[in-house]
């Protein structure tokens, strides 16, 4: 059978990287996060001095540091000039970066190139989470989902994700969010945006497992 693509959008706190790498596991195809692509490039510019709200240093420096996903669903992995930056990528520093870094078009266009080489190179095919996958960068997938959440279970979901005094604040986990929410959603350049023809899946009420079995038959209907 042909390689079949997946693309997974919505916002932060959706589920999309539980859903997508269970997804892809269940089916053996490859999984690549492509949000955490915009945060090691946002903490390569932090790490290198670059002031992340200067969109022309940004652009300027967007081709320097070498980014490379591994896309096994059960340990997918991300480097920044060969270092492992897994870790790195989730503090909070990083976070409240990285939608200043992923409005510059010059940053998209590079991480959409590299997206799409990778998509194309996966050998039985491969899911695909982020915010403009369906919209912009695979515009031809197979199955185009679009999670959607409350404000309210998005922050629990993500609170739930951090650890210790992160995850203290509720309050302040939902602002954040819906600050990066708003940020990713008004940018110029392939913004947060529902492709025409993705399904809309509303997960608040459902649980992890519900979600994955949805998208697995979503998937079968599809191919
Ligand atoms: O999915 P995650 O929350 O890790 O994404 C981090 C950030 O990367 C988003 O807030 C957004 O600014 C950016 N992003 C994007 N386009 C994507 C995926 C992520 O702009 N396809």
């Amino acid at each position: 059978p042909a390689a079949v693509i997946v693309a997974i959008d919505g916002p932060a706190g959706t589920g999309k990287s539980s859903t997508s790498k269970s997804v892809a596991a269940k089916l053996g195809l490859g999984y690549l996060d492509t949000g955490a692509q915009y945060r090691a490039i946002t903490w390569w510019m932090l790490n290198n001095g670059i002031d992340v709200n200067d969109a022309t240093a940004v652009a300027d420096a967007a081709a320097k540091p070498v980014i490379v996903s591994g896309t096994d669903p059960s340990a997918p992995t991300i480097t920044v000039d060969g270092l492992d930056a897994a870790g790195p990528i989730r503090t909070q520093e990083v976070t409240a970066a990285v939608s200043a870094v992923s409005a510059v078009p010059e940053v998209r266009s590079l991480i959409t190139d590299l997206q799409r080489s990778i998509a194309a190179e996966a050998p039985n095919g491969i899911v695909v989470e982020g915010r403009d996958i369906g919209s912009t960068v695979l515009p031809d997938a197979d199955l185009k989902v679009f999670l959607t959440a409350s404000p309210e279970a998005r922050a629990a979901r993500r609170s739930g994700e951090l650890k210790g005094k992160e995850a203290a604040d509720l309050a302040a986990t939902r602002e954040a969010l819906i600050k990066r929410d708003t940020a990713d959603s008004s940018r110029k350049t392939s913004p947060l945006a529902k492709a025409d023809d993705a399904v809309e899946v509303d997960t608040t009420e459902l649980t992890l497992d519900q979600v994955i079995e949805c998208v697995v038959t979503l998937i079968e209907g599809a191919s």
